[in-house]
């Protein structure tokens, strides 16, 4: 059988409502394939399960409650068990592109806040280098966003992220500007872009992911493996 992109995203993600206990707090990332999972973890919540969720964007908080699935803002919690978010590219040592949805500044603080980063997606994410598949999304200030496009075009081709004839304007009140360049180490890929002033933060999510769980044709596959304090493993 033929699967299409939306069941290998579904496969991945309702294979990752599996490591969700019960009484967590759980970090809910953005977009196509997470959305699948908050919807899958919403039918668990109606079935009894208690758990916190804390979105990543405002249209995810919306589709958290409509769903049944209680939340706290990102600044009211600590830590988080357990975050499941998507990617936009995943290498072979998990490390991450992502914002191509403008939510990278929220989903990198849930990340670093979470005791497991999990990544759920299919398998067209998968990259043998970071940047294969085009950009580096990074979030910048409204203020000086010339000055500080004019800076990030000293590394590559950086424009600002447009919607609909209108700047795209994230949820924290930003621009994103998306930047075209060859990434030879993402780590200091990561510093030189986020040393420029007005960068607020970089799509790169380096050594961040702990466990990825990938939709594939011919099945669900399972990337990683570091075992941290919920016992998330390959
Ligand atoms: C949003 C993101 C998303 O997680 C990423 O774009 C993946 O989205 P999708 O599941 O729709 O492919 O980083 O900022």
């Amino acid at each position: 059988m033929i699967m299409i992109q939306d069941d290998l995203k579904a496969a991945a993600a309702r294979d990752a409502v599996k490591l969700v206990r019960d009484r967590q707090i759980v970090g809910l990332g953005s977009g196509s394939t997470c959305k699948i999972f908050i919807i899958e973890l919403g039918r668990l919540v109606r079935n009894g399960l208690d758990i916190t969720g804390v979105p990543t964007s405002k249209e995810i908080e919306a589709l958290a409650g409509d769903n049944g699935i209680k939340t706290l803002a990102i600044d009211e919690v600590e830590r988080i068990d357990i975050a499941v978010d998507g990617a936009d590219e995943i290498d072979m040592r998990l490390n991450l592109i992502k914002g191509y949805g403008g939510a990278l500044l929220r989903e990198k603080i849930v990340a670093s806040k979470a005791d497991n980063f999990v990544i759920i997606a299919d398998e067209s994410k998968l990259v043998e280098k970071l940047g294969d598949r085009g950009i580096i999304p990074v979030e910048i200030k409204k203020n000086g966003c010339e000055q500080t496009l004019k800076e990030l075009g000293r590394i590559g081709k950086a424009e600002i992220r447009e919607k609909d004839g209108n700047f795209f304007v994230t949820d924290n009140g930003n621009l994103i500007a998306d930047l075209k360049t060859r990434i030879t180490d993402p780590s200091a890929m990561d510093k030189e872009i986020k040393s420029i002033e007005g960068v607020l933060e970089t799509g790169l999510f380096i050594s961040m992911a702990d466990f990825a769980i990938i939709g594939t044709e011919k099945g669900v596959l399972h990337m990683g493996g570091h075992r941290k304090k919920t016992g998330v493993k390959a």
